[in-house]
């Protein structure tokens, strides 16, 4: 691939962010190429590379500006937590990292963040807290900048009560790629002025603007809060009771499902213990109130309902520590699960269709003799069926076990990506299971955006 970066566009975008900002040279940008995603799936990295790390929305103003003039593809970077590749360079040029522009200010009175692209969703969490506030969904790793969170309408185990990403975004300021800026929305509840370009830049994944910085809404604390482990004998039974308990009127702050192997592996690797001995199918069930006797009589009323699906004994924890442990084991079974990974899947079907959707899982994993290990976001019918490495497979056999699983998810009315989003390794699959018409209308909203295609190019479009 021909070499877009030379001497001089390192001393002009020198002149922009300062010397001292500019990472240059193939061993020093190591670690810009990559993210989280599985080493058999994620692209080759370019490493002629710049990496820029500009101060202001004029800085990247300017940076944008001077990729357009001279045709250089630009990628920006957020905190590089993605599992699809979206922010990996795959051709030569700009990287672009949001992480000096990392300021938050909280207006108490409005209840909204107005929060830089660079700031981490710690950060985030703990201004809220400082505010006496609470920023409800949790959108995945903490060390995940809000530019990317919001580029990527991150999801998360909240997500069942709280929404995504995208629920939260009021107004953002972002920087087109000829270097135009738009602000759009503000501390605003209420906004019905034409399209909503807003809504469309969050979840473009950076290819079709630069978020500078976002408006956030938060709310009032919760100060209260359960974490129950359910174990269950079977996948179907667990996943039997979730739509039991969606209608309940109960809305848990997380309803999520793990399986004994999984949770078990990213225990141990966290020397900590998986608290339930009996069960092979679990739910983990957090509650989270502003009334603490509300809270417990939602407790007794859910533990009821699994009671009554063949739930075995539960498990509840309510000091922190405790709901903090499990969140962790929870959190990290991606982790454990890695090394032996060949790929990651965010299916998301309606959610009363998530028990359908595991048999037919299932019945796939028979028919290769493999194991598919599964666990995700019960409550939002997004499940990540997990492809293992098989000895002697090659990628012909994962890829039909990929295509098969999309294809049951669409049956069952369903999507390829619920959570994750395209990146870079989903944009084959992208142009197979979606409308041709909706194909040429994402590339005609490219086209007006990034008619020269320098905005994280090979992203999001097949
Ligand atoms: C999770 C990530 C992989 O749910 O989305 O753990
Ligand atoms: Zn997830």
């Amino acid at each position: 691939m021909r070499s877009s970066i030379d001497r001089f566009i390192v001393e002009e975008l020198s002149s922009i962010v300062g010397e001292e900002n500019i990472v240059f040279g193939l061993d020093r940008v190591e670690s810009y190429l990559l993210d989280e995603t599985p080493p058999p799936i994620r692209p080759e990295p370019c490493r002629d590379i710049v990496v820029v790390k500009p101060a202001s929305t004029e800085e990247v103003s300017a940076i944008l500006k001077l990729a357009s003039d001279r045709m250089i593809p630009v990628f920006p970077r957020g905190g590089g937590t993605g599992l699809v590749g979206g922010c990996i360079p795959t051709r030569s040029g700009i990287v672009l990292c949001l992480e000096r522009m990392n300021r938050i200010e909280i207006d108490i009175d409005n209840m909204i963040a107005e929060v830089e692209a660079g700031a981490t969703l710690h950060d985030l969490i703990e201004a809220a807290d400082k505010a006496d506030l609470f920023f409800p969904p949790h959108p995945g790793d903490e060390y995940a900048q809000i530019g990317g969170l919001i580029a990527c309408n991150a999801g998360g185990a909240r997500a069942v009560r709280t929404g995504v990403m995208r629920n939260y975004v009021r107004g953002i300021e972002a920087v087109l790629p000829t270097g135009d800026v738009l602000k759009l929305g503000g501390k605003l509840l209420k906004n019905n002025t034409g399209y909503d370009i807003m809504q469309l830049i969050v979840g473009s994944e950076g290819t079709l603007a630069v978020i500078t910085k976002a408006f956030i809404r938060l709310y009032p604390k919760l100060p209260f809060s359960i974490t129950m482990v359910v174990p269950f004998d079977s996948r179907s039974k667990a996943l039997k009771t979730v739509p039991a308990i969606m209608k309940s009127g109960i809305t848990p702050l997380a309803l999520e499902y793990v399986e004994r192997i999984p949770v078990e592996l990213s225990a141990s690797r966290l020397g900590l213990e998986w608290p339930c001995r009996d069960g092979e199918a679990f739910l983990i069930i957090i509650l989270a109130e502003q009334d603490e006797d509300y809270l417990y009589r939602l407790c007794e009323k859910l533990l009821d309902i699994c009671l009554e699906f063949g739930s075995f004994e539960p498990i509840v924890a309510e000091r922190r520590d405790e709901q903090d442990r499990i969140l962790k084991i929870r959190s990290e079974i991606y982790t454990a699960l890695k090394p032996g990974m060949v790929d990651i899947l965010d299916v998301t079907v309606p959610p009363a269709s998530i028990g359908l959707l595991m048999d037919r899982v299932e019945e796939i994993a028979r028919s290769y003799g493999t194991y598919l290990p599964a666990y995700g976001h019960a409550g939002d019918g997004n499940i990540h069926v997990h492809i293992m490495r098989e000895e002697g497979w090659d990628t012909r056999i994962y890829d039909d076990i990929r295509d098969r699983i999309y294809s049951v998810a669409l049956e069952l009315g369903g999507v390829i990506t619920g959570e994750h989003g395209i990146g870079f390794v989903r944009k084959s699959s992208l142009l197979r299971f979606s409308n041709p018409v909706y194909i040429d209308l994402i590339r005609r909203i490219k086209q007006i955006f990034d008619p020269n295609n320098i905005l994280n190019p090979d992203k999001l479009l097949p």
